[in-house]
């Protein structure tokens, strides 16, 4: 039987607290340095945020149990994009780490037992590389021609387990420049949104209380630090500042013997927005600094906090071939910067076309909860 023209991935991403899948279709024959960015067929994301919010964080056991509960509904809905017809399915792609151990058995284990039932190699996904894909969702443009070359590219990946800073040198290649020695940048908006008694998950709830903080008209009587600004490596920190909120809060919340989830909305407020600024100036400093060694013709960022607003936007205004050594900022759609199916497919489709070793028998497909790039 005739090749089929294009080649069909079911992807699936349970790595944390989304249960998602997704299909994507792209030509299997390309030209090896202009790849053909795939068509996403269906996109399907089931968040367990609720359920999360209740307890203000993660607990691994009910996030497991809620990803058994929906990853069958979950592909189903990803395969109405074909039809529901798994036979059309050419590759599976799924996350086998890093990520809480339960979540990524219940992604793994069923992208196994679909593999041995319709008889179709499985692509293992690193998470981290699945953050970088997303920026390759779309077709790459500068505004006025497609960009031929993008790399060598720094990227800069910032989630709620991971702070790092990469060097790519092509697809697949990368080199790690420098990681958070404590939290992760998303884990501290976390923390902070805990002490500042905002809802679960912490960034989107810090950057709308920031939002409301130039409508207050109160200056904060602090400033908070910004852990290893200066520092002449390119390694972050994260820790003190969280400590740094929680003393300023004591403090403003002393006068009156108020308690810490009394703090006026106004005071969250301006607390909040110099939380998110001190954390934005940090990120930007060193990506910035890496861009500046490494001469890089791009700068890519991923992982949930490279949807905050004020990142994107300060990003934007700092990396741009005027103003840093001829590099262009690229960023995915805030919708794809938080976990999602979509992302692991397309790095599959590029490893499918690039590494093809990666493709292989169910039977040699494990988890790695700790897995590094
Ligand atoms: O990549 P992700 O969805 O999951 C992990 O791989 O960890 O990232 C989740 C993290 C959470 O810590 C969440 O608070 C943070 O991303 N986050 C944000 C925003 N949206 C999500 N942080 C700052 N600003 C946002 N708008
Ligand atoms: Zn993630």
């Amino acid at each position: 039987m005739a090749k089929k023209a294009k080649i069909t991935i079911l992807a699936i991403e349970t790595s944390c607290d989304e249960t998602t899948a997704a299909i994507i279709k792209g030509p299997r024959s390309i030209n090896k340095t202009n790849i053909a960015t795939p068509k996403i067929i269906n996109n399907i994301v089931y968040s367990q945020l609720k359920l999360h919010k209740k307890t203000k964080g993660i607990v691994p056991e009910v996030a497991s149990r809620a990803h058994v509960e929906k990853i069958i509904t979950v592909v189903d809905k990803a395969l109405d994009g074909i039809k529901g017809n798994l036979k059309e399915v050419d590759l599976i792609a799924v996350t086998s780490g890093p990520g809480l151990i339960g979540s990524l058995l219940v992604g793994v284990d069923t992208a196994k037992a679909l593999s041995y039932i319709y008889q179709v190699p499985i692509i293992p996904i690193n998470h981290l590389e699945a953050h970088i894909y997303a920026n390759f969702v779309r077709e790459i443009k500068n505004k006025k021609s497609k960009i031929k070359n993008i790399f060598p590219s720094i990227v800069l990946i910032v989630s709620g387990g991971h702070t790092q800073l990469i060097l790519m040198r092509g697809h697949g290649d990368y080199k790690v420049l420098g990681s958070t020695i404590d939290d992760a940048a998303g884990e501290a908006f976390d923390k902070v949104a805990s002490i500042l008694g905002l809802s679960y998950p912490g960034g989107p709830a810090i950057a709308a209380a920031a939002a409301k903080s130039p409508t207050t008209n109160y200056q904060l009587p602090i400033t908070l630090p910004r852990p290893m600004i200066d520092s002449d490596n390119l390694d972050f920190s994260f820790s003190g500042l969280k400590t740094a909120v929680l003393y300023a809060v004591k403090e403003l919340t002393a006068d009156n013997h108020l308690k810490i989830t009394k703090l006026p909305n106004y005071k969250i407020a301006a607390v909040a927005a110099e939380f998110q600024q001190a954390v934005v100036d940090v990120l930007i400093a060193k990506t910035v600094k890496a861009t500046r060694k490494y001469r890089v013709r791009t700068v890519m960022i991923g992982g949930g906090v490279a949807s905050n607003q004020l990142l994107r936007q300060e990003m934007k205004k700092r990396i741009s071939p005027r103003e840093l050594s001829n590099s262009l900022f690229l960023v995915p759609d805030p919708s794809l910067c938080t976990d999602n199916a979509v992302a692991v497919g397309i790095c599959a489709y590029y490893k499918y076309h690039l590494q093809p070793e990666t493709i292989n028998d169910f039977k040699k497909i494990n988890i790695d909860p700790e897995m590094t790039l």
